[in-house]
């Protein structure tokens, strides 16, 4: 058994945009999707060590609202193994007290991905561990448009003022509702840029890059990650005197 770390202050939330995992593969002369199978082992190993270690709500990207159009063979290699990642951890999701939800267009996975997905958000529902939120087929514009769209709705029909719309109420019309915004935001594999992530809700996080491609990235780079974000001052505006 491997001790845990006590890290100090932990981040609440933290958000990772998984990256890498194609150009792992081709480093190895291997396909895309041997990348992606890799990947799915540093999910397991990342999801495990946050919650070992205490953090509340984690935020993976794993398929962006841009991702379809990629090849379709690559598109369903990535839904099977959704789907078989799904099955296979929810005992596990249960026994740890892991809460799953998903961040993005639902209706747009393949039924059979929808039918595993609805089921282990169902089976997880109760559990008051940390959250797991998958960004799946998730766009952050296109979030930010169905929530003004639905407080649209609600201002023309009078069941809201359009002065009562504040930050809050923005909040909660979007997939996040009820959660704190991220705290730390991870990237794998070297690119910095945020590619239509979490907009709104990144606002002020604290921002780690590292060229390790995703399939790398286990419990000691997600340590090394905590660490640098301990070191970071946040000030929000304020003085470094003040905070
Ligand atoms: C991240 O790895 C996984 C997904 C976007 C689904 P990539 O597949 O983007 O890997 P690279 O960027 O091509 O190396
Ligand atoms: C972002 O990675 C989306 C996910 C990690 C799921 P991409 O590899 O699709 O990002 P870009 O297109 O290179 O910015
Ligand atoms: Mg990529």
């Amino acid at each position: 058994m491997t001790s845990v770390p006590v890290i100090q202050p932990l981040p609440v939330h933290v958000a990772i945009i998984m990256d890498g995992n194609g150009r792992w593969a081709k480093e190895r002369h291997q396909p895309r999707l041997f990348g992606h199978k890799a990947g799915a082992e540093s999910v397991r190993e990342v999801v495990e060590t946050a919650r070992e270690v205490g953090i509340r709500h984690l935020t993976l990207y794993a398929f962006s609202t841009e991702n379809w159009q990629r090849p379709g063979l690559e598109v369903k290699g990535l839904m099977a193994l959704l789907k078989s990642y799904l099955k296979s951890e929810l005992a596990t999701m249960k026994k740890n007290g892991i809460r799953l939800g998903c961040f993005g267009q639902k209706e747009r996975l393949p039924d059979d991905v929808q039918a595993t997905l609805d089921h282990c958000i169902a089976e997880t529902v109760d559990s008051t561990g940390m959250r797991l939120n998958l960004s799946l087929s998730y766009g952050s514009r296109a979030e930010m448009l169905g929530a003004m769209q639905e407080i649209g709705r609600k201002c023309a029909t009078g069941q809201l003022r359009p002065e009562a719309i504040d930050e809050q109420l923005f909040s909660e019309h979007l997939y996040s509702a009820g959660q704190p915004d991220p705290d730390l935001l991870i990237r794998t594999s070297g690119e910095q840029r945020l590619s239509n992530f979490l907009l709104w809700q990144l606002s002020y996080a604290e921002l780690y890059f590292t060229e390790t491609r995703w399939p790398d990235f286990r419990r000691e780079q997600f340590l090394e990650a905590l660490q640098v974000f301990v070191s970071r001052q946040r000030r929000f505006g304020k003085t470094g005197e003040q905070v």
